[in-house]
């Protein structure tokens, strides 16, 4: 519809979710499931693969590993995952332009092959380097999935289900932990025979989305935007959205390929010194921090020692409930993302786990003189997994990618994601020592970084519902800083406000 001023209303048909959609965010998120079961495997078993450590150490060396080298080599272990991602996290940008988000998802599978395949024949060869290097190996798989996944959804997602496809990431890592949690039990797979089938497995779902992928579409925003291929764009675009016409998308992406065009191509150096990409970024990035700094890996790594401490009967069953949790609040925010917006619910995420941590830190300070404050530090920590679920889980992932159009996007996600994994290395490496020399208080520390990126989130971080790729970064490039002026709250499936160059054509 013409209003006049040159100005377009787009009127669009509402917005389903076809077979194609369905399949591809399917066969995307099988790469978060192998991110989250590789967070959640390591921490039922640990005691069983030490064991393993010493008999080859003994084997070699002909004498018992010193408790200090076997603490060393499990942290390892363990953190050296963190670092994979890091690693491969910052290559993102380059990798998902250069082999396009499918293919890049395709190929990242081999380093799941490998990794998966390193961890599950450690045992057999008698080498915890191998266990290491594939511990290594899987953690760069997982740090590309991180940014490939949340970029491919969110740019093959309609506008009005843009967060709650987005939150299906999250949703596959939450599952890939508790299904960690459970076969990581000593009566499945977590004991002395079986534990390199428990750390090998994770090459099922690997076979199973390389079969898949070839079935489903390149992103058209990237074949459009990127490479120039209106006519790949637009069939990729009548599978995802089952309808012929799909002039008003196209219009939309060439709107936003207009003003790509006018900006010289974005690299991360620039991402902080444009203006005005320096607000999204920081955003961004303080979001990601808002995620890790939190605490929630502190439960992910060491509920079972937590729950220990806070003298709770079965600690095993009780990280199995922090993961049952885990998966139920993920839902939760899977149906309130569309509703009641991201930034509400990260807000409410944050206070929530503001106040866990501080209940938390009461109960278990109160422990030695109230023995039945250990069911409130275990319902503190049930609550902490629950908020964190509600926004400061699913949010930040895809937040970037809809912070930014499709030139800066790529840089973004791997800033954003270098940002993640490097908290996540510090609180996964720094979290034991910290909580020796700090005994009950630890959570505290935490309580207070939730703090400040409540009040960070509150002032700083704009509305993105309902709104195209384009509509919000255009709010950071307006004079005025304060994006929070922007009117963000029309949903775009019923309006889409294009200027006159978006006609519709
Ligand atoms: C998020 C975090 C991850 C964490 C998980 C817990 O995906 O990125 O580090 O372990 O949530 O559910």
């Amino acid at each position: 519809i013409h209003l006049g001023n040159g100005c377009f209303v787009l009127v669009c048909p509402p917005q389903t979710v076809t077979g194609t959609l369905a399949l591809s965010v399917f066969t995307a998120v099988l790469g978060s499931l192998q991110f989250g079961y590789n967070i959640g495997v390591i921490n039922a078993p640990q005691k069983i693969i030490e064991a393993d450590y010493n008999a080859t150490w003994v084997h070699r060396y002909g004498e018992p590993i010193s408790s200090r080298t076997l603490t060393t080599l499990w942290s390892l272990s363990v953190a050296i995952f963190s670092v994979g991602g890091m690693m491969s996290s910052f290559t993102v940008g380059v990798v998902s332009e250069w082999l396009g988000r499918r293919k890049a998802m395709l190929i990242n599978n081999m380093f799941a092959f490998i990794g998966g395949g390193l961890m599950g024949m450690a045992k057999l060869c008698r080498s915890f380097e191998m266990m290491i290097l594939g511990r290594f190996v899987i953690g760069a798989y997982c740090g590309l999935a991180s940014g490939l996944v949340p970029m491919y959804v969110g740019e093959i997602a309609p506008t009005s289900l843009r967060g709650a496809l987005g939150t299906l990431h999250q949703l596959a890592i939450v599952t890939g932990i508790l299904i960690a949690q459970i076969l990581g039990l000593e009566s499945l797979l977590g004991s002395e025979d079986l534990w390199p089938v428990l750390v090998g497995v994770t090459v099922l779902p690997t076979v199973l989305q390389m079969g898949l992928l070839p079935f489903c579409p390149e992103s058209p925003r990237f074949l459009y935007i990127i490479r120039c291929q209106e006519h790949h764009a637009k069939s990729g675009l009548r599978r995802l959205t089952g309808r012929q016409e799909v002039g008003d998308m196209l219009a939309e992406m060439k709107e936003e390929k207009r003003r790509m065009d006018m900006e010289r191509k974005v690299s991360i150096p620039e991402l902080f010194r444009s203006t005005m990409y320096r607000q999204p970024i920081a955003i961004a990035i303080l979001l990601q921090l808002s995620q890790q700094l939190s605490g929630i890996n502190a439960i992910f790594y060491y509920s079972t020692s937590i729950f220990q401490k806070a003298g709770v009967q079965s600690p095993v069953y009780a990280t199995i409930g922090a993961g049952v949790v885990n998966c139920a609040f993920t839902v939760v925010s899977l149906f309130l993302v569309e509703r009641m917006g991201r930034r509400t619910l990260h807000m409410l995420g944050l206070s929530g786990m503001c106040g866990c941590a501080v209940v938390m830190t009461v109960a278990l300070s109160l422990l030695d003189s109230v023995p039945w404050m250990s069911y409130i530090s275990m319902l503190a920590i049930f609550g902490f997994v629950a908020f964190f679920e509600v926004g400061p889980g699913p949010i930040p992932w895809f937040f970037v990618a809809e912070l930014f159009s499709q030139g800066p996007r790529p840089a973004a996600m791997a800033v954003a994601g270098f940002a993640n994994w490097t908290a996540n290395f510090i609180i996964g490496f720094g979290f034991q020592y910290v909580a020796e020399l700090c005994g009950p208080y630890v959570f505290l520390i935490f309580a207070a970084l939730l703090l400040f990126f409540l009040v960070f989130t509150f002032f700083r971080v704009p509305e993105t519902r309902g709104k195209t790729f384009d509509q919000i970064s255009s709010g950071f490039g307006h004079a005025s800083p304060d994006i929070m002026d922007m009117e963000l709250d029309k949903p775009s499936t019923e309006l889409d406000y294009l200027g006159a160059e978006g006609s519709l054509n």
